[in-house]
């Protein structure tokens, strides 16, 4: 059987993200038993900081009866210049599956092409298609499903917003996103969303939350882009998700937010605090639905 990996979204089909959840669902509530992992190893090469993705990759694949190693890109040869498709057959040699956190998507669809074990994006400048999984997959315990269902972005076309865009073309579900001019999201992935699912954009988040099931943001300035920070805070100005703005959703519509975020900034305190809020069951959900997805593509 070729090897199965997973770099974005679009990798699975609405089948396979259904039986994922549900295999996630097992995990969650403690009925799934078995240890699918046993003497394997997750090697785990991080190029940017994380605690969600690196803690709960460590601590599910230790559950399902197997050993996760931490390579800071820092510390191994990689960050030293050694080529991505070299560390990728030497790990190979060591390891039974690798998860990556990288700048360029490039890089991480090298090393795929090059490994001969699961890769597993753990996030680019592109796409973060693991957080996405479990934000849908939180949105079916929160809402039973996507299906009929109104997502809205609010803020950067960034990785996560090209994720969602994924994520709709796969599912088919309404995505709008309200971005500001000139940090619109991957032109060629929202292009190839809007042939398959309901996909708009506006620079008005009003227009986009008006209904909406599911409000969704992210920082303005996410890891690499530190130093433009000023200039996005003027950028996105206007793009808070505050109160006035949850109050436009509908009655029961939940905020999402992967993680780390910045208070007073794309969120206030109030709304990532209030009771619309289920950041907290969107970060725990990184951990079920990542052991299902080890478990189903390493196992
Ligand atoms: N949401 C997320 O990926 O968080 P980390 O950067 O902490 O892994
Ligand atoms: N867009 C953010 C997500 C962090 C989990 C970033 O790339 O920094």
């Amino acid at each position: 059987m070729p090897k199965r990996d997973f770099l974005a979204i679009t990798d699975l089909s609405t089948t396979e993200i259904k039986a994922l959840f549900d295999l996630a669902a097992q995990m969650k509530v403690g009925r799934y038993k078995k240890q699918p992992l046993t003497g394997k190893v997750l090697g785990m090469v991080f190029a940017k900081s994380s605690t969600r993705t690196r803690v709960s990759f460590e601590v599910g694949t230790y559950q399902l009866g197997g050993h996760a190693l931490f390579l800071s890109a820092r510390d191994i040869q990689l960050g030293r210049g050694e080529p991505i498709k070299d560390t990728a057959r030497v790990l190979s040699r060591y390891v039974d599956g690798i998860v990556i956190r990288a700048f360029a998507h490039g890089d991480v669809g090298e090393l795929a092409r090059f490994a001969t074990v699961p890769v597993i994006n753990g996030l680019t400048d592109l796409l973060h298609p693991c957080q996405v999984l479990a934000d849908l997959f939180t949105i079916r315990e929160a809402l039973g499903g996507w299906e009929g269902k109104v997502v809205a972005w609010v803020g950067d076309g960034n990785n996560m917003a090209n994720s969602w865009l994924h994520a709709a073309q796969v599912l088919g579900f309404e995505l709008r996103l309200a971005c500001p001019e000139g940090y619109e999201p991957n032109h060629e992935i929202f292009e190839q969303a809007k042939r398959n699912a309901k996909v708009s954009i506006t620079e008005l988040p009003e227009e986009a939350v008006r209904g909406a099931h599911v409000v969704n943001t992210d920082v303005w300035a996410s890891m690499g882009q530190e130093e433009e920070a000023e200039a996005r805070a003027l950028a996105f100005k206007g793009y808070t998700v505050d109160r006035e703005l949850m109050a436009l959703a509908a009655p029961q519509a939940v905020l999402l937010h992967c993680l780390p975020a910045h208070r007073g900034e794309e969120v206030t305190d109030e709304v990532i605090e209030g009771p619309q809020s289920r950041v907290f069951d969107e970060a725990e959900n990184r951990l079920h639905v990542q052991k299902a997805l080890l478990a189903t593509i390493m196992g």
